[in-house]
């Protein structure tokens, strides 16, 4: 295949969430250009909604114009956030701060992934939750309150934990100090905190925030997710010949982790017109097609490609080499038990891959992959296995390509205006 153009991917889906829910707490009218519409941003937008935030339209091309009180309201529905894990845990943050009781639940995933990781923290603030069966997982209702500050130590490094905390921080104008086992967690909350004058610091591997900002209405302008423009970029180095280029994503460091190990990998990409867009660094990613070696990534290496491993596992299986991913028990937690069905596709496919304790193990080839893929309905190995998909003489039919819409709306377009066959 020969690759070549120039892509715009739909808007980062956490920094999405994240300023609808800052607009939603801000007293006035914010706008959000460039926000991402996916299936999951939408249920976000749907639950502010239900707790009483004006939230207009989510239109591709258009702004989003979201009118907060400056608190959330107690809600007449169940909270149903969909197939959002972020949508999730975020919001048990915001309303572990509301004087109300709201039931959260979602689909059969979201139902099934661990909650207890922000309810327990939070119930050491102060919060009351109800679990369902006593069951770790939705449905789960949320009695929030008066907090007190929390000083801890997060289980595994993880944004949404992090992020709940401190959300649950700003809502309930609290002191919070946080630490992350191993390498730092995405930092979108923290860098848009510090924009509207919170004091988020790092004292020696713990981050301190304190409530000492305000949350007013705000413009902001949403760059391109590197987590879809990683789909794009692996095209292009399975591909035989071409460049292409992703152009204005976001390049915050604690998301590329996957440049730089594609890099490792022999992949050429360059970031061209980096800049500073509103406290986040973007930039075009330009990426060609390279003869592929293996690689080793290291734990403290998997926060900022966490969401990119299923992208990485399908190059690595057409690399010379075994490629290993070290600890990544984390993603049998994801939208599917992703570690399980990586492995497990990849084999279905033709590849050597194997699951030992939390590592993941893929060796190369570059026999034709062919064969049917499960997905579980878990978008990042719909769009992993596509990508997989467009090397010479592949046949492999996916169970399930819609479920790309979670996080890419319109992926098998991007992937085909990228594509050509010789
Ligand atoms: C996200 C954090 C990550 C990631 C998810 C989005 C966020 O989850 O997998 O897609 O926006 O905070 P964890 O922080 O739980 O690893």
């Amino acid at each position: 295949m020969i690759v070549g153009g120039s892509v715009v991917v739909p808007g980062d889906k956490s920094l999405t969430h994240r300023a609808l829910m800052f607009a939603a707490l801000a007293r006035g009218t914010s706008r959000i250009e460039g926000a991402l519409t996916s299936l999951d941003a939408r249920s976000t937008a749907r639950v502010l909604r239900q707790l009483g935030v004006e939230v207009g339209p989510l239109r591709p091309g258009a702004v989003v114009t979201v009118r907060g009180r400056g608190a959330l309201r107690r809600p007449a529905v169940r909270l149903h956030c969909g197939n959002s894990g972020t949508t999730t845990r975020l919001l048990l943050g915001l309303l572990a701060a509301h004087p109300f009781r709201a039931v959260l639940t979602g689909d059969a995933s979201l139902r099934r992934r661990p909650m207890r990781r922000v309810t327990v923290p939070l119930t050491r603030m102060g919060a009351r939750f109800e679990e369902h069966g006593g069951r770790d997982g939705l449905p789960l209702a949320v009695r929030g309150g008066p907090l007190a500050p929390l000083e801890y130590e997060l289980p595994v490094s993880s944004a949404q934990i992090k992020s709940a905390l401190l959300l649950a921080g700003v809502a309930g104008k609290v002191r919070v100090s946080l630490r992350e086992p191993h390498g730092r967690s995405r930092d979108h909350t923290e860098r848009m905190l510090q924009a509207f004058g919170y004091q988020v610091r790092d004292r020696a591997g713990w981050l301190d925030f304190e409530p000492t900002g305000s949350l007013v209405p705000f413009e902001f302008r949403v760059p391109g997710d590197p987590s879809s423009a990683a789909f794009l970029v692996g095209a292009a180095a399975l591909a035989e010949q071409g460049t292409i280029r992703v152009e204005a994503v976001g390049v915050n460091p604690t998301r590329v982790g996957f440049v730089h190990v594609l890099r490792r990998m022999g992949v050429p990409i360059v970031v061209e017109n980096e800049h500073e867009r509103q406290g986040e660094p973007v930039g075009d990613l330009v990426a060609s097609p390279a003869s592929l070696r293996a690689t080793e990534v290291e734990p403290a290496e998997v926060p900022a490609l966490i969401d990119e491993i299923p992208l990485l596992a399908v190059v690595a299986s057409r690399a010379k080499g075994t490629t290993v991913f070290r600890e990544v028990g984390e993603l049998r937690v994801k939208e599917s038990d992703r570690l399980g069905l990586l492995a497990a596709n990849l084999r279905a496919v033709g590849a050597d891959a194997e699951v030992s304790g939390d590592d993941l193990h893929v060796g190369g080839g570059n026999g034709a992959p062919r064969g049917y893929v499960r997905t579980d309905g878990d978008h990042r190995l719909a769009m992993a296995f596509a990508v997989l998909g467009t090397v010479p003489g592949a046949k492999i039919r996916i169970d399930d390509l819609r479920c790309a819409d979670v996080s890419f709306p319109g992926f098998p377009d991007a992937l085909r205006s990228v594509s050509r066959h010789r």
